[in-house]
């Protein structure tokens, strides 16, 4: 199966959520379930918890993510951090053009390419979001959407920059409303985005990129959505911040 050639990866999005000792006691609890499987967990937390949350992991195969970066090394940038600010702390992973950047902190599809950029040149490994909002895929414009967002995002890129991207796929509409994406809906979208790198990068690119879904993925839901054979994983917002939720989908991917 195609599938096995690709890394799965469960990553958590913490949002703005946490304090440093909660993030500590929360990933203290889950931190040891996925050790000696191939299943990569993330867990992406706010900038200040950067440095708890490495602590925490130390001697798991858990790994850290923060959930944006900016594209300049470093000057008047007033609120942003840099690549090699992230990597200094130890975090391996980060989020770049979550929906939610891009409604509320006017992050567009050139600055996610621009984060994507600066974040593979430091060793970082992107976690790029794109997602169709719910008037998007009413009007029947998924489709477009998601390979225009493809093609922005990765422009200027080599085959290899794109093989080293994780992708998560995250409708809007699916995002914290507890309305999830059917899993036949979440495998035909990342089977499409598959398909529109397969296109621009060509098909040994796609069948080794890791696509995500994301969107009210929950202990209920994840081994059904994990199932398909184009979601590579998971970017779980709501159900990271709960233990045994996290550690039940982790388990789903192990399956
Ligand atoms: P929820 O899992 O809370 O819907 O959030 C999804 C998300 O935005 C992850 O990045």
């Amino acid at each position: 199966m195609k599938k096995d050639l690709r890394k799965v990866v469960i990553a958590g999005n913490w949002k703005m959520n946490k304090t440093r000792v909660q993030a500590a006691e929360l990933i203290n609890q889950f931190k040891g379930v996925s050790d000696g499987s191939d299943v990569q967990v993330v867990v992406c937390v706010p900038y200040t918890n950067l440095e708890t949350a490495v602590g925490a992991v130390k001697g798991t195969s858990v790994k850290i993510g923060a959930q944006n970066v900016h594209f300049e090394e470093s000057g008047a940038f007033t609120g942003e951090i840099s690549a090699a600010q992230l990597c200094e702390v130890g975090a391996e992973y980060v989020i770049i053009g979550h929906s939610e950047r891009r409604q509320y902190f006017g992050e567009t599809d050139e600055t996610v390419n621009l984060r994507t950029k600066a974040a593979l040149k430091s060793g970082l490994i992107p976690i790029m979001c794109v997602g169709e909002s719910l008037d998007e895929r009413e009007a029947g414009i998924t489709e477009e959407i998601l390979s225009t967002q493809i093609k922005l995002d990765f422009t200027g890129f080599t085959a290899d920059e794109v093989k080293k991207t994780v992708i998560a796929y995250e409708p809007i509409w699916a995002i914290g409303t507890g309305k999830t994406a059917t899993a036949e809906q979440a495998g035909e979208a990342c089977g499409f985005i598959r398909g529109v790198i397969a296109k621009l990068y060509g098909q040994d690119v796609a069948d080794s990129v890791t696509i995500q879904y994301g969107g009210s993925m929950n202990a209920k839901n994840a081994a059904e959505l994990l199932a398909q054979e184009d979601v590579d994983g998971g970017l779980i917002g709501g159900a990271s911040l709960v233990a045994a939720d996290f550690e039940v989908i982790i388990k789903a991917a192990m399956a």
